[in-house]
């Protein structure tokens, strides 16, 4: 069990839960589970782009749950009211956001400002890549090490993840107080291991400028495979952090403190132990 609480223990009804970065709506399915059967819930599902919004919408018309789509940027959030959010969920997309460096603290002081009071974020991300720890976990960063570069050499910015520790002490900057966060990692078994990995590079090699870079990275794609079938498969690190809305307003100006409170996030390993936990009791 996860030895952090998720939304599923929250008394659910007449809540408003605000996600950040549907995306193809994995999380978004689940949360609309969660709402459904509660009187009052309702869900607002952004993201920056609105591709898969339509899709999602005709999906979950029968849902009963009130489902509402909104194209805007986490640091923005335009068309949410401050003081309006009782549950905000971000998975696996303040990487995205960081792709343009810094913008997550922005993000962050504007989840604090749309959640009322007693507010509270949940907040899903994979680790840095570095922390690898076993060869199913280095077809996971090498998968990424590839999709990063490619990205780079057709113009885009590449994602950016944090640290459990760096995000804690994010969060912490904003305002929040309570901030905890576990460890986990998932597995995906061959032969599907990296399906989405050939699909994505495939699509971003039809744009490198020279066949040769093409070869090179075809190739290193077929080590990977070899690498995943000798792993038996990909393992994710990941972590989930919670955290609630302090009384205080946040500041994103003038409050940095070189100097943490020693009670802070700290956690010298960075090697994500299974279902390890962690807690910051700032504030
Ligand atoms: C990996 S997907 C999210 C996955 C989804 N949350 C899930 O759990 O299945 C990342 C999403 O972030 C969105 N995104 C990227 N930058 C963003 C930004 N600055 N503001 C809002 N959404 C952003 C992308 O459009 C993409 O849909």
């Amino acid at each position: 069990m996860n030895p952090i609480q998720d939304l599923s223990t929250r008394d659910l009804v007449g809540k408003t839960v605000l996600e950040v970065g549907s995306g193809r709506g994995d999380t978004t399915r689940n949360l609309v589970s969660l709402l459904a059967g509660k009187p009052g819930a309702r869900l607002i599902a952004t993201d920056l782009s609105d591709d898969h919004f339509a899709r999602l919408g005709a999906e979950f018309a029968g849902s009963g749950v009130q489902v509402d789509f909104l194209r805007t940027e986490a640091q923005n959030l335009i068309g949410v009211p401050d003081g309006s959010v009782d549950y905000l969920v971000c998975n696996y997309t303040l990487c995205a956001v960081e792709a343009r460096a810094g913008s997550t603290l922005q993000a962050l002081g504007r989840f604090h400002e749309t959640l009322r009071t007693r507010g509270e974020i949940f907040i899903e991300e994979e680790f840095p890549i570095d922390v690898a720890a076993n060869p199913a976990q280095k077809v996971w960063a090498e998968k990424w090490r590839l999709l990063k570069a490619a990205t780079e050499l057709t113009g885009g910015a590449p994602f950016h993840e944090f640290a459990p520790e760096e995000l804690a002490e994010l969060v912490r900057r904003v305002g929040f107080i309570n901030i905890q966060w576990a460890a986990d990692s998932s597995f995906l078994p061959e032969p599907h291991a990296l399906q989405f990995f050939h699909a994505r590079l495939e699509r971003l090699m039809a744009a490198f400028p020279s066949p040769r870079l093409r070869d090179g990275f075809a190739s290193s794609a077929v080590v990977l495979d070899e690498m995943a079938s000798r792993a038996g498969g990909m393992e994710i690190p990941f972590y989930r952090l919670t955290a609630h809305k302090s009384r205080g307003t946040a500041s994103l100006h003038a409050t940095f403190d070189p100097h943490p409170h020693s009670e802070e996030e700290s956690c010298s390993s960075p090697s994500p132990a299974r279902s390890a936990v962690r807690s910051s009791t700032a504030n």
